[in-house]
């Protein structure tokens, strides 16, 4: 008997991490948030001044950074070469820059097999834009979690200002739209909803509730 791979894609803003994270504790699965992975090269690409048309020098960067996944007081922190980067990565700057860099291909290359490695024994729930039409298409189930522009961008915003980020409302929503748009129609791995994924729009459901659905689904597969 082998754990399986849930597949969690779906635009930004969906609820994705957090419904991500809930589930895999309601499940006792380990939580794979690519997002953060694609975030981390950006900040690090950023901080070493590379220029994101550089594909050459992105691919080196990515061999060369290390990004972990930590627990600490219960909640998931992110790694890049030993430092806590978990608030870091979610600034605006940073979200702008790795729609850019996450659409290079030798980015997409390197995390993808990163991710191929860290799921492979199953027991996890992947969260992201390609984890069941690229990363896992055999995963054993595959959510496309979605909700309206209108709520995601809300639900961002709220997001931002509990951080502490002075954001726009206007701003925030406009700014989900245009990386809806980048990662819908970049040439590689663009963001679709496999074939055999479920469908789940949440803009009038709770977390809870989406969990709940979520956590039926994949128990039923036993
Ligand atoms: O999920 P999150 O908003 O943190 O992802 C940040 C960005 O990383 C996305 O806008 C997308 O450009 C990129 N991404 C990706 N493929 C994934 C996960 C994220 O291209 N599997």
């Amino acid at each position: 008997d082998s754990f399986p791979i849930v597949a969690i894609d779906g635009p930004s803003g969906a609820g994705k991490s957090t419904i991500s994270r809930m589930l895999a504790r309601r499940l006792n699965f380990t939580h794979i948030d690519t997002g953060a992975m694609y975030r981390c090269i950006a900040l690090a690409a950023l901080r070493r001044g590379i220029d994101p048309e550089d594909e050459a020098a992105l691919a080196e960067l990515c061999e060369r950074v290390k990004i972990d996944f930590k627990r600490q007081d219960g909640q998931q922190r992110v790694i890049l070469d030993g430092e806590d980067v978990s608030g870091e990565i979610r600034t605006p700057a940073v979200s702008l820059l790795t729609s850019r860099v996450s659409s290079v291909a030798a980015v997409r290359e390197k995390m993808v097999a990163m991710q191929r490695e860290m799921g492979r024994e199953g027991g996890v729930v992947l969260e992201g834009r390609d984890i069941g039409s690229v990363v896992f298409p055999d995963a054993g189930i595959k959510f496309f979690l979605t909700a309206s522009a209108q709520e995601r961008g809300a639900r961002r915003y709220r997001e931002l200002r509990e951080q502490g980020h002075e954001v726009d409302l206007q701003q925030t929503i406009d700014e989900v739209i245009s990386r809806d748009q980048a990662d819908s129609s970049r040439q590689h791995s663009p963001l679709t909803q496999a074939e055999d994924a479920i469908l789940v729009d949440s803009t009038d459901m709770t977390i809870e509730q989406v969990v709940e659905m979520m956590a039926r689904r994949v128990r039923s597969l036993d």
